[in-house]
């Protein structure tokens, strides 16, 4: 388990011209053997605040303290001394080496270190068991789907135990149902093994799992949903499936409903005046839906 700080944490990217003001004084507390999820629009920070904690890239100002420690002030060795032994990364395109098998993969991480054969393969079975995969244990990446995928990568990612584990989007590429089984084996781990978990996550149904929510935008935390919070906003967000998919479901039927109209129109089956008078009826409730669904995805 670790506890991760960050105090005043700025990174500024520099392209030609172009600036962008990536973190802005974000701070972040994050306890130990705590899951947090991240939640927060398209660039608002999420990928470079967990560069900054796993090590990958440094701040330009502030600081990151990871059990105590303040990572910023490593030296390349250290960063990558870090990285191998304290965090283990998930992202969102399965990281797997093609040509090994499922076994393999996980072993690989641990011959980075240099455990010794016997042990490390032990290990890499247990830990497939652990994610519900000992018997594709022999196949290759791209003998399993895409859940299937990202158990092996989690896997990979807890091979030298590592007390923190960061997740970049780790459901992104996959659907719903199987996404849900994903971050209840994160919730599953961050009980049982006691890690602590930082998730990347867009969709705030999945975040529900987790002990707090962050949300970030224009690279701060602007709010962070205590574990009573986030049951209350639950309770807003729960039926949200069932009303995306009416809301989807009624879009899909008005979409019908202009297209007949038009061929109505075409045959000579209704006037200009009818036409327009029910065209603008219906892409009126259409405007208004497509803003409804907008609004729900965060
Ligand atoms: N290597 C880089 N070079 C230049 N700009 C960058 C770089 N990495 C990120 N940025 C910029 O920093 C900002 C934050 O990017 P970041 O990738 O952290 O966002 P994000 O929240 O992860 O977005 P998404 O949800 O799309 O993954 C963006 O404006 C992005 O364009
Ligand atoms: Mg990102």
């Amino acid at each position: 388990m670790s506890s991760v700080v960050c105090e005043d944490v700025i990174k500024i990217y520099k392209s030609g011209e172009v600036t962008s003001i990536a973190l802005s004084k974000l701070s972040l507390y994050v306890n130990e053997g705590e899951f947090r999820v991240i939640a927060g629009p398209s660039g608002s920070g999420k990928t470079t605040l967990l560069n900054m904690i796993g090590a990958i890239d440094v701040p330009d100002a502030g600081r990151v303290i990871v059990d105590g420690e303040d990572i910023t002030k490593y030296d390349e060795a250290k960063r990558i001394e870090y990285r191998r032994r304290k965090v283990g990364f998930v992202f969102q395109f399965f990281n797997l080496i093609p040509y090994l098998t499922a076994l393999e993969n996980v072993e690989f991480p641990m011959i980075v270190i240099g455990k010794p054969r016997e042990e490390r393969r032990k290990r890499a079975l247990e830990l497939l068991r652990l994610v519900g995969l000992e018997s594709k244990k022999d196949n290759k990446p791209n003998e399993l789907s895409g859940g299937e995928q990202q158990r092996v990568s989690i896997a990979v990612a807890l091979a030298n135990d590592p007390p923190l584990i960061l997740a970049d989007e780790p459901t992104g590429e996959l659907d719903f149902e199987t996404s849900r089984q994903i971050v209840r084996l994160f919730r599953d781990l961050h009980k049982e093994l006691n890690k602590t978990i930082i998730m990347v996550t867009h969709d705030f149904s999945l975040a529900m799992y987790a002990d707090r929510i962050s949300i970030l935008r224009d690279g701060r935390v602007i709010e962070t949903l205590s574990p009573a919070e986030k049951d209350l906003a639950s309770l807003l967000y729960v039926p949200k499936e069932d009303v995306w998919e009416s809301l989807e479901a009624r879009k899909k039927s008005l979409e019908e409903e202009l297209e007949r109209l038009k061929n109505d129109f075409i045959n000579g089956r209704l006037s200009m005046d009818e036409l327009v008078e029910r065209y603008l009826k219906i892409k009126r409730e259409l405007d208004n839906i497509e803003s409804k669904l907008n609004k729900m995805k965060i």
